[in-house]
């Protein structure tokens, strides 16, 4: 994508996200939302929101539901392992109080909607083990609180958006197992002085493992195997006193081994 059309882009998304800031989003809504996202899933192997998420009833008591402590308004969206089949409701995006969304190891399929950027409270994503494709959208580079970003084994293709990488709550990320490609940004840990873990082995990722990755002072895990990285393993990785996980077989690397 040209540079360009990059910044229309990140214009077009903070247009959205300013619009819907200014409309009114309230319990009722959360209450749509949740239903919404409950209408989307098209198989419900154990029945759980079937018989569950009734509307009418509080919302705050459904399963999977945590509601924040002051208001009723959502908080914590906790589908894990339910056995869900279906796409994710764009109108998840009204639920402007989420901190944590959890729907791992489901069988959400689709995209993942652009509507998730505007969640600015997000502190925890977690989608890893479904079927989701398309790309991990743009949007999520306003997810200025993100401290845990997970999509792993999905079906995610297209580049690592690059304002992802600005998110300097960031602890880890992790896309392992997808079909994700491109190059990383040269600048990519410069604004990432928390990241622990950075998980994106199992890609279709290309070029240089880059020397920036030594300003990622806290990391402990970096995994980058099985995927196509080239050129030599760069000095400055010795600075890594954090340290603990280094995965890096199966690529196209060369040059002298570090010793
Ligand atoms: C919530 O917002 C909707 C639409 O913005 C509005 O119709 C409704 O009256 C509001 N409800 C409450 C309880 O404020
Ligand atoms: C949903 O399940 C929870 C937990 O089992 C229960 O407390 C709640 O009353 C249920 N709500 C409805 C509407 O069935
Ligand atoms: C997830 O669900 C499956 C069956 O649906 C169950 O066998 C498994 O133990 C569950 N895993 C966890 C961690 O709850
Ligand atoms: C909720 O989200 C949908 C889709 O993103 C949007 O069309 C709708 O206007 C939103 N509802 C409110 C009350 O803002
Ligand atoms: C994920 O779901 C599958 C199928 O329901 C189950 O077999 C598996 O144990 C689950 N994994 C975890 C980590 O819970
Ligand atoms: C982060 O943002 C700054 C300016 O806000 C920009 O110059 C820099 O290239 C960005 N870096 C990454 C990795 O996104
Ligand atoms: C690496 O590149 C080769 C072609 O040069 C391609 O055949 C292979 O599938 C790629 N591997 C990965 C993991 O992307
Ligand atoms: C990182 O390592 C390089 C060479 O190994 C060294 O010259 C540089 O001073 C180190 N930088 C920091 C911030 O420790």
């Amino acid at each position: 994508m040209g540079k360009q059309a990059t910044i229309f882009l990140i214009f077009f998304y903070l247009m959205k996200v300013l619009c819907l800031a200014a409309s009114p989003l309230n319990s009722s809504t959360d209450e749509h939302s949740l239903l919404a996202i409950k209408a989307h899933i098209t198989f419900d192997a154990n029945n759980i929101l079937a018989s569950n998420w009734s509307e009418g009833t509080d919302f705050c008591t459904w399963i999977g539901v945590s509601c924040s402590r002051r208001r009723p308004r959502v908080a914590v969206l906790n589908l894990f392992n339910m056995s869900l089949e279906g796409t994710i409701a764009k109108e998840i995006g009204n639920l402007s109080f989420l901190t944590y969304l959890v729907i791992r190891n489901n069988s959400f399929n689709g995209v993942i909607p652009d509507e998730i950027g505007s969640l600015r409270r997000l502190r925890s994503v977690r989608m890893s083990h479904n079927q989701l494709s398309g790309e991990i959208p743009l949007s999520f580079g306003f997810l200025t609180n993100l401290e845990y970003l997970s999509i792993e084994g999905n079906h995610l293709t297209g580049t690592i958006p690059w304002n992802i990488f600005n998110i300097s709550s960031l602890q880890k990320i992790a896309f392992t197992g997808n079909q994700l490609y491109g190059t990383l940004p040269n600048d990519m840990c410069y604004h990432l002085p928390k990241l622990d873990g950075l998980y994106l082995s199992f890609n279709q990722l290309t070029g240089d493992i880059l020397t920036s990755l030594s300003a990622c002072s806290q990391l402990n895990t970096l995994s980058l195997s099985d995927n196509n990285f080239t050129g030599a393993i760069p000095m400055q990785m010795g600075n890594l006193s954090q340290l603990q996980r280094l995965y890096l077989s199966s690529n196209k690397l060369s040059g002298e081994s570090l010793n």
